[in-house]
């Protein structure tokens, strides 16, 4: 049987078959409410009914996924069992002419750190691709299954797109496959998916908090920011485990010859040796904690594994005064999550 939800405060209605969740029956109408992961992990897609049931079982979420109240629900895993009010964080039309399918061709498969790739694909010839600095895509494989991927390029650079891979302990495709590719092979892909971008409207500082391989789609938004000229002031915090992590400095080299005022503090957490590293160490949001004492004018974009993003978004919205309404997250899910 299916019902009917309606978007709080609106005349926006979309139906729901059974075994969909609300997040998927709203994109089929042509809606996109907010998520990252799809996994139940990361938290992003929590909102709230405010009238009407969910299917047993399929409401609620742990508070390491943000849900604190009993009207809160991950909407990428809430089924409705009867007709439902939601209030969804945000919500927007998707473009229909913006998401494409198609095949890329790899041009250059570099190694940039033991355990990272960074894959150039170039689109077929004239094609173009719209997405937002920030957003992702998905390659399909030949089985079906999915994975996804920030895009690390600014979307001027339409035309072709550079994907930062960490290879996963058992990970078959960013393990075993990534690393073989080599130029000519061609990947499916789906593109552009997700809903963390850059939001141009506001004129706040910026504050990026990166983890690992999470610098892709901040490198899109930096790209982006520069080239758009927008004058914001841009911190960036990005942690890893070890400085060979780090594997994008002629990158952020650049963005500080361009950009002089960008504030960047790499931040390694494993214990190494002084003579390797002098900067900063620990735990990214505790470094931003230290540095900060308010960030309640700032707009923060975080993205890295769901403990880390998690822990920088409680840290933040509860010790520096950040509202919730200025923060923007991508959490990525291993291959292993992925494939659950
Ligand atoms: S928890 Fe639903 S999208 Fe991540």
């Amino acid at each position: 049987m299916s019902f009917n939800i309606r978007i709080d405060g609106t005349e926006v209605i979309f139906k729901s078959e059974p075994g969909q969740s609300v997040l998927d029956a709203a994109e089929k109408h042509g809606l996109e409410l907010p998520y990252s992961c799809r996994k139940g992990i990361c938290g992003n897609c929590k909102g709230r009914v405010l009238a009407g049931q969910l299917r047993t079982g399929t409401g609620g979420g742990s508070h390491e996924s943000g849900i604190n109240a009993a009207d809160e629900h991950l909407f990428c895993r809430a089924q409705a069992a009867s007709d439902l009010l939601i209030a969804p964080r945000s919500w927007q039309r998707i473009d229909p002419s913006a998401r494409k399918v198609l095949t890329a061709t790899v041009f250059r498969n570099q190694r940039a750190a033991s355990d990272v790739s960074m894959l150039h694909l170039r689109f077929p010839a004239g094609m173009r691709v719209k997405f937002k600095a920030g957003q992702y895509l998905q390659v399909v494989l030949p089985d079906g299954n999915r994975r996804s991927f920030s895009m690390a390029n600014a979307p001027h650079e339409s035309d072709s797109v550079q994907l930062h891979i960490r290879h996963m302990p058992n990970g078959g495709f960013t393990a075993s496959t990534v690393p073989k590719l080599k130029p000519g092979d061609a990947l499916r892909l789906e593109v552009p998916y997700g809903d963390f971008f850059l939001r141009e409207d506001s004129e706040r500082p910026l504050l990026f908090v990166a983890g690992g391989t999470g610098f892709a789609p901040i490198k899109s938004i930096i790209d982006h920011v520069i080239r758009r000229n927008i004058q914001r002031p841009m911190t960036l915090f990005w942690g890893v485990r070890n400085p060979g992590g780090l594997y994008a400095q002629d990158v952020v080299s650049r963005w500080l010859r361009q950009r002089p005022s960008l504030r960047y503090e790499p931040v390694i957490s494993d214990p190494v040796e002084l003579s390797a590293w002098s900067g900063r160490r620990g735990l990214v949001h505790e470094q931003v904690l230290e540095c900060f004492q308010s960030v309640k004018d700032f707009d923060v974009y975080t993205s890295g594994a769901p403990v880390m993003v998690q822990a920088v978004r409680t840290t933040l919205q509860d010790l520096r005064d950040l509202p919730p309404n200025q923060f923007f997250s991508d959490s990525f899910v291993t291959e292993t999550q992925n494939t659950a």
